[in-house]
């Protein structure tokens, strides 16, 4: 198989047959602020530990296609022993890697966020894929205020995605595609999804002047909201219409497909999201599916609190959450879905 038809090949299967992402890439200090509110310890092992429960849970690779990792958990191994990236590849689960290193404030934008991590960015790809990663995830982030974004702050995150996605591809990788426009604020939906279409605009320019293969990506795009704050409400059709119609006018027919991060969005309303645009009459070129991190983890935290006894209690969780989601990216999430006992979903 050619370059170009494996990076489609793995992009496809990420995305299809119903099956999405388990985004649990959070860096230590993130995880640790997770753990630190509900008193979990901060530690490595402990980290380790969360980690163990969310990948082996049993039959989450019907519903989870891949998880991204972050450098430290694609490092390590079961309590048995096992390496994660094996446990994942048995359970049909395709090990992913989250390759940017954060964000720093951008220079002359005040309240304006970039994404590092270009440096030395060839040489880390090449020993994720040696450790066993098959795709990678950069995420760009774009504040909505009064002021931001600017033009400029979306130039330069479009460049660094670009940049970073080139890269991957050019190392056998997948590149998760995130450029993130934040839920926090008190705008409404309209401003959103103008932004929305302004930073998805941006970012195909800057791909296309890279010459990154469309196929061989996922994009993964914020949901149109009105911000967190604000006194707007939108209905889940409204959001579902208004995220189809930034992502029809501004996304190639070409891209592998669309993994929608949940934002701190409620987790059954990201379900409910997804299952309205995939239930939508509206015609789409690619497969919409989630890749959600709080969405599909927090309830999953909240049960285990850092008990070794409360493992199968929140395993049960995180796969009820993963099978509803699952269903909506099918088209096929309802109510009686939801209500499943949690423990007959496996
Ligand atoms: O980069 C963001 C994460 O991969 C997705 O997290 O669903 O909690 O927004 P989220």
């Amino acid at each position: 198989m050619s370059h170009s038809s494996e990076l489609a090949a793995t992009a496809r299967s990420l995305v299809t047959a119903g099956r999405g992402i388990l985004a649990i890439d959070e860096s230590n200090k993130t995880c640790n602020a997770r753990f630190a509110a509900l008193h979990i310890a901060e530690t490595e092992d402990a980290r380790r530990a969360y980690r163990e429960l969310l990948l082996t849970t049993p039959g989450l690779g019907a519903w989870v296609s891949g998880a991204i990792l972050y450098d430290e958990t694609l490092r390590q191994s079961t309590a048995d022993d096992v390496p994660f990236v094996r446990a994942m590849n048995d359970a049909g689960i395709l090990p992913g890697i989250k390759v940017d290193t954060g964000t720093v404030p951008l220079a002359g934008s005040p309240g304006e966020l970039i994404t590092e991590g270009l440096d030395g960015l060839p040489k880390r790809l090449e020993e994720y894929r040696i450790l066993g990663a098959r795709f990678t995830k950069w995420r760009a982030v774009i504040a909505i205020s009064e002021l931001t974004p600017t033009p400029r702050a979306l130039r330069a995150n479009a460049q660094s995605l670009a940049r970073y996605a080139k890269a991957a591809q050019t190392a056998g990788l997948v590149p998760i595609v995130e450029p993130e426009v934040l839920a926090d604020g008190t705008h409404d939906m309209e401003r959103c999804a103008t932004v929305t279409r302004a930073a998805l605009k941006h970012v195909f320019e800057a791909l296309d002047a890279e010459d990154v293969d469309l196929a061989g990506i996922i994009l993964k795009p914020n949901m149109v909201t009105p911000g967190l704050r604000s006194s707007h409400r939108a209905s889940v059709a409204e959001v579902a219409e208004a995220t189809l119609e930034a992502l029809l006018a501004n996304v190639p027919a070409n891209v592998g497909g669309i993994a929608f991060l949940s934002g701190g969005l409620d987790d059954v309303l990201s379900t409910q999201h997804l299952q309205a645009m995939n239930a939508a009459a509206l015609e789409r070129p690619w497969p919409l599916t989630f890749s959600y991190g709080r969405a599909l983890q927090q309830a999953a935290l909240h049960a285990w609190r850092g008990s070794p006894r409360e493992v199968p209690r929140a395993q049960a969780i995180l796969a009820h959450r993963a099978a509803c989601n699952a269903a909506a990216a099918r088209g096929q999430y309802d109510q009686a879905v939801e209500d499943r006992p949690i423990f007959a979903t496996a």
